[in-house]
């Protein structure tokens, strides 16, 4: 870690290449996308095995849910920011393939004063925190999504604590996981109406 600003986020971007290296079962620093001064920031958990390949927050099957959730909130992902609590995809091998493994909360923890530093340079008029490890590392405490969702105070940014797109994939039944979905949505209108209003 440094007390160093950074001037852009490509500065920063380069700084956190250097300071969590890809080693084995975890890959490379993902950087966020998107402008700075944008409305709205999204933090996600950690990038995913097709996130990890492409270099890029959001382009496997959790974003795809999201892209469609967003079109259903009249967000336009060009004026987002879409960035990871936790920069680098954890995984364990299993043959060829790469299990996702959860963040431990020292890592989620360690690379919370890099998202703040993000956040400072993006500066969003809104922060929705996507699931229990971007809120933990945006309320700087554990959360309990389910119960606590909905408009939040991250720091002295307004926000937004809502469920990760990963929780509705996995819901088995149809029925609930369209209730989620529109809950989500819902969640996703808050979060714009209050970019409106801080506009
Ligand atoms: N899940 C996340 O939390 N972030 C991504 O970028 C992709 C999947």
């Amino acid at each position: 870690m440094t007390d160093r600003d950074f001037a852009s986020l490509e500065e920063l971007n380069d700084a956190m290449r250097r300071e969590f290296p890809s080693v084995a079962g975890v890959g490379g620093v993902v950087g966020g996308e998107g402008s700075i001064l944008v409305p709205i920031a999204f933090v996600g958990e950690q990038p995913g095995d097709a996130e990890d390949r492409e270099g890029r927050p959001f382009v496997g099957p959790a974003g795809r849910l999201l892209d469609h959730a967003l079109a259903e909130a009249e967000i336009d992902r060009g004026e987002a920011y879409m960035t990871n609590a936790v920069k680098q995809f954890h995984f364990t091998e299993r043959g060829k393939r790469r299990i996702h493994r959860k963040p431990r909360t020292g890592e989620i923890v360690h690379q919370r004063w890099w998202l703040w530093r993000e956040i400072d340079l993006v500066r969003p008029r809104v922060i929705v925190a996507l699931g229990a490890t971007a809120g933990l590392a945006l309320a700087g405490r554990s959360v309990a999504v389910m119960r606590e969702r909905g408009p939040m105070a991250f720091g002295n940014r307004r926000g937004v604590l809502t469920v990760h797109p990963s929780y509705l994939l996995r819901l088995p039944d149809a029925t609930a996981k369209q209730a989620s979905f529109d809950a989500f949505v819902s969640d996703l209108r808050q979060a714009r109406q209050i970019a409106q209003a801080a506009s």
